[in-house]
């Protein structure tokens, strides 16, 4: 299986590292537009795997499309990353540019790729790549939802004091201060959360898991790499060996949870046809509210696109 990273930089980079040394796939081509940069760092997983013990093959190329032809799976993380002060909305006008021509590009010479968008903001950026790549639904997804609730089940273990292996949980919404934990889906070790930790503790980490990103790019100066590589390494793995997974991804809604024409995150069965099924969990009240308004706030941004795109 052959998978090309767009973008070399702290999240792309990262992303490649994980499906090498995880030999996720067998061929990684990464793909930046700064002259030798994807190169460089391809040279330097390669040159990790006799100490990792690895045999994935990862090539780096400055902007020649042709050598990621026929890739199985595509993860675009090419764009500008938030600074201090920014949202991820701010990078909407550069990073809707950059996604659309590297779709663009992609689907030129891999038609029947599945594609994983990072960029931010990411549930309009994946609006934008899924319009300019005219594949279905199911093909054209968001990573977002793996780190945000990965977030939360870290803070988490931390307050249990237990691993992070044994917390179990679900996340719904767009990938920002809107998104919707959900504690009612929550267990540890198979235990609901709530007979843990206080609601008081609960509320408070739900809180800090909503401003994740935003405690990281005050602490590191830019958004984090880390998780956000691993993440969306772990939807590629699930597609690449058709794992089906029940994973929190961003997907057009077409009716699920009342919504339609919107880009939010949701739990869904992820395989080899990418979306092979949304889950329509049965929310309260207080929980769907949340959703319609994280609807609301990722609606206004993709007005946003759409006014940029019909000026362009
Ligand atoms: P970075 O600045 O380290 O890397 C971005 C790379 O994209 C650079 O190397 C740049 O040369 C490249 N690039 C720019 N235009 C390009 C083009 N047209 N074709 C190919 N490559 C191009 O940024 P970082 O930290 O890797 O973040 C990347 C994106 O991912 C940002 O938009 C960031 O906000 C987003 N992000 C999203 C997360 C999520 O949960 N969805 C989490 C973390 C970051
Ligand atoms: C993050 O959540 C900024 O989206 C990026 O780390």
């Amino acid at each position: 299986m052959k998978v090309t990273v767009v973008g070399a930089g702290n999240v792309g980079a990262t992303c490649a590292d994980v499906l090498a040394y995880k030999e996720i796939a067998k061929e990684i081509v990464l793909l930046d537009i700064k002259e030798g940069f994807a190169e460089g760092k391809a040279l330097d997983i390669w040159q990790k795997a006799p100490i990792d013990m690895y045999d994935t093959k990862t090539i780096g190329v400055t902007n020649d499309y042709t050598q990621t032809a026929d890739s199985d799976v595509v993860v675009i993380t090419s764009g500008l990353p938030r600074k201090p002060g920014m949202t991820r909305d701010d990078l909407i006008s550069t990073n809707a540019g950059i996604v659309q021509s590297v779709t663009e590009n992609i689907i030129k010479y891999s038609p029947n790729a599945i594609i994983i968008v990072v960029s931010n903001p990411l549930d309009v950026m994946t609006y934008c790549a899924h319009i300019n790549s005219k594949l279905s639904r199911n093909r054209v997804i968001g990573m977002a939802g793996i780190l945000d609730t990965a977030r939360y089940r870290a803070f988490l273990a931390d307050e249990i004091g237990c691993s992070p292996k044994e917390i179990q949980a679900m996340l719904l919404g767009g990938h920002g201060d809107t998104m919707v934990p959900l504690p009612r889906y929550t267990t540890v070790g198979g235990i609901p959360v709530t007979e843990l930790v206080s609601k008081e503790k609960l509320d408070a980490i739900v809180e800090r898991t909503k401003v994740g990103g935003g405690e990281l790019v005050k602490l590191i100066g830019t958004s984090a790499w880390y998780a956000p590589g691993s993440a969306a390494a772990q939807m590629v793995e699930a597609i690449i060996k058709d794992q089906r997974r029940i994973l929190p991804v961003c997907v057009k809604l077409e009716g699920e949870y009342g919504i339609n024409d919107c880009y939010l995150g949701v739990p869904v069965i992820l395989g080899k046809n990418g979306v092979e099924k949304i889950i329509e969990l049965k929310l309260n009240a207080e929980e769907m509210e949340l959703l319609h308004n994280s609807r609301k706030h990722v609606k206004e941004v993709m007005n946003v696109l759409d006014s940029l795109m019909a000026k362009a």
